[in-house]
């Protein structure tokens, strides 16, 4: 039997792959560890399952050396895992690949409809009492069908999304650093930006995509343009975006994840025109369970002395 530590409350059924093992955690509040605690228990367990709130640096992972064998992000990004600190540590990284794509696809879908056509704006406004009758200059929004979709990053999700921008008889163009080979593909990000009319973004955060949206990229955007982020807060310079926002430089923009989570940019709060969810691109009951059970069945499998399908390369 081994020891492992459950960082965050699970769905329903999300532990049973680790039925006979330990488990420690989480708090009664199910608030994240503070950090000082996490590296104190990363000393004492054979496993971690951690979520996206849980910094897994050096400290955690050298606590745990030598007896900690496996991390396992209940998330598909892992950028809150120092994943080469572990590779020094001997402790192998899962994720949860393939089980959220399409629900995260529907997310980044119901931004790019709410965003386009200001929904959240004149929600505000209905429920505020501010809405005096039907107006034909109101709430004009900008048109999803037959827009331009510009795909940044055309992994599973990013294609998942296209997919759905067919049906919505939207032109589509994808960027990725390595050519897909496919129709629509666009070798130069800049490109992509200045000649779309909605951008969706899917690459993975971490160090290789920060700020990879600033304010020169939101430059080239057209003004009538709408973006949409549903992977990363860190893909995008926050301050930069509320300035384009507030300045009438972009026409909408639709967020469900932020640079410092769970605080959201103040400007970004009072920007026009913009939607703001907070992070729940995989949250249907159905996925976040199927997402728990993905990272402890991987857990329990490294624990059992095998290798898991979804283990994070370095
Ligand atoms: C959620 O943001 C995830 O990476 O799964």
């Amino acid at each position: 039997m081994a020891r492992v530590l459950v960082t965050r409350r699970l769905p329903d059924g999300g532990l049973a792959p680790l039925e006979g093992h330990e488990i420690v955690g989480p708090r009664a509040d199910d608030e994240p560890y503070p950090h000082d605690e996490l590296v104190e228990l990363a000393a004492g367990v054979d496993a971690i399952v951690c979520l996206l709130t849980d910094r897994i640096d050096d400290r955690v992972l050298a606590a745990g050396a030598g007896r900690l064998r496996v991390v396992a992000n209940v998330a598909v990004g892992y950028d809150n895992v120092d994943v080469a600190a572990a590779a020094r540590h001997g402790v192998v990284v899962c994720n949860t690949p393939g089980v959220l794509d399409e629900t995260t696809a529907d997310l980044a879908f119901a931004l790019i409809l709410a965003a386009c056509r200001l929904t959240s704006t004149a929600e505000a406004d209905l429920r505020g009492g501010r809405w005096k009758g039907w107006g034909i200059t109101q709430y004009l929004g900008v048109d999803v069908h037959g827009a331009t979709l510009g795909v940044v990053g055309y992994g599973r999700i990013g294609r998942a999304v296209a997919a759905r921008a067919a049906g919505f008889s939207m032109r589509v163009l994808h960027h990725a650093r390595r050519p897909t080979g496919e129709e629509g593909y666009v070798a130069d990000l800049d490109t992509l930006l200045a000649g779309s009319d909605v951008v969706t973004l899917h690459v993975p955060g971490g160090d290789a995509t920060h700020h990879l949206i600033d304010a020169r990229r939101l430059s080239l955007m057209k003004p009538t343009a709408v973006l949409v982020n549903t992977a990363r807060g860190t893909i995008v310079d926050e301050a930069a975006l509320a300035d384009a926002l507030h300045e009438g430089r972009l026409f909408a923009a639709g967020l469900d994840v932020y640079e410092r989570e769970p605080e959201v940019h103040p400007r970004l709060l009072q920007a026009p025109r913009t939607v703001l969810l907070p992070h729940v691109g995989s949250a249907s009951a159905r996925t976040r369970t199927l997402m728990a059970t993905t990272a402890t069945s991987a857990v329990a499998t490294v624990l059992a002395g095998g290798t898991p399908p979804n283990v994070v390369a370095p």
